[in-house]
């Protein structure tokens, strides 16, 4: 099982629809794939899938429902796991409340061959603690400074707090595939020299009108668009995703949820 945080610093750059559409496109893969919504700020992997969630892990950790009710099958067989909302609310549980809700998630979630957990904008401790309870970080960036500054600090921070040394990175809304492996040898080249960290490349997602137009019919553009620029853009990245090999074991999810726990910010 792999575990792939999506993650980045700055807000609006498109995590959210690389989670949403790298997820889509692993499942056409034909592999089993569970997208974690864990962005306390601005939980909109539903809005963009065009769900209806009417509850969330929270109802779980208060007890008024199960894993399985929160759980929402999608028609492109991703499974999305509603947990922003919840995430503050497991600091106060009980030993052994926080037990019984990592096995009800464990049982409940069956091993995917994936998890995708979109992270949130920003780079504080609950982004590091969602990040390094991962295994795989993708970082999305843009051709913007502010973007690369925000992702070089994460790179940074991750680095000297949790140790983390290997990056993936993928450019979102480049004008050409040039563009995206340029503006990646650079951020490489200067995190390399400065922060002793390997970056690896996953490829680029062009900026795609078709993109704008799926997220208002709230439809991820795999689906919606398959034949879309940036759909056939984040087949590639899925493929290539899907097929690193693995540097460090998986830790698991069992290990994903408890350091969830043990880290929780509080509510
Ligand atoms: N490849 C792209 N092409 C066109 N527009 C894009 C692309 N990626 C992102 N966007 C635009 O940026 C907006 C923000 O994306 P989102 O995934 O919500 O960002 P984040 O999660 O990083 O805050 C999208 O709603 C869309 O309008
Ligand atoms: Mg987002």
């Amino acid at each position: 099982m792999q575990i792939v945080a999506v993650t980045g610093g700055k807000g609006g750059v498109g995590k959210t629809n690389v989670a949403v559409n790298l997820s889509v496109a692993i499942a056409r893969l034909g592999k089993d794939v569970v997208l974690f919504d864990a962005d306390l700020g601005l939980a909109n992997v539903d809005l963009l899938m065009g769900l209806s969630i009417t509850h969330t892990l929270a109802d779980v950790v208060s007890g008024e429902k199960s894993v399985s009710d929160i759980v929402v099958n999608t028609v492109s067989g991703v499974r999305v796991v509603p947990a922003a909302s919840g995430i503050p609310e497991m600091a106060d549980l009980s030993h052994e409340n926080r037990s019984e809700l990592i096995r009800g998630l464990s049982d409940q979630l069956v091993k995917p061959d994936v998890m995708i957990v979109d992270t949130g904008a920003g780079i504080d401790q609950t982004v590091q603690t969602f990040v390094a309870a991962c295994q795989t970080p993708v970082l999305v960036v843009c051709d913007e400074p502010a973007s690369l500054t925000d992702c070089y600090a994460l790179i940074k921070v991750l680095r000297h707090s949790k140790n983390i040394k290997q990056f993936n990175v993928l450019v979102n809304q480049v004008d050409s595939q040039h563009q995206g492996k340029n503006l990646f040898e650079r951020l490489s080249a200067v995190a390399n020299k400065h922060l002793d960290v390997s970056l690896s490349y996953l490829g680029s997602i062009p900026l795609d009108p078709y993109l704008k137009r799926a997220v208002q019919e709230r439809r991820p553009l795999v689906t919606a668009y398959p034949r879309s620029p940036a759909a056939l853009a984040f087949g590639t990245c899925a493929e290539r995703l899907v097929s690193l090999p693995s540097e460090a074991p998986s830790p698991g999810m069992a290990f994903f949820l408890e350091q969830l726990l043990e880290n929780a910010p509080a509510a």
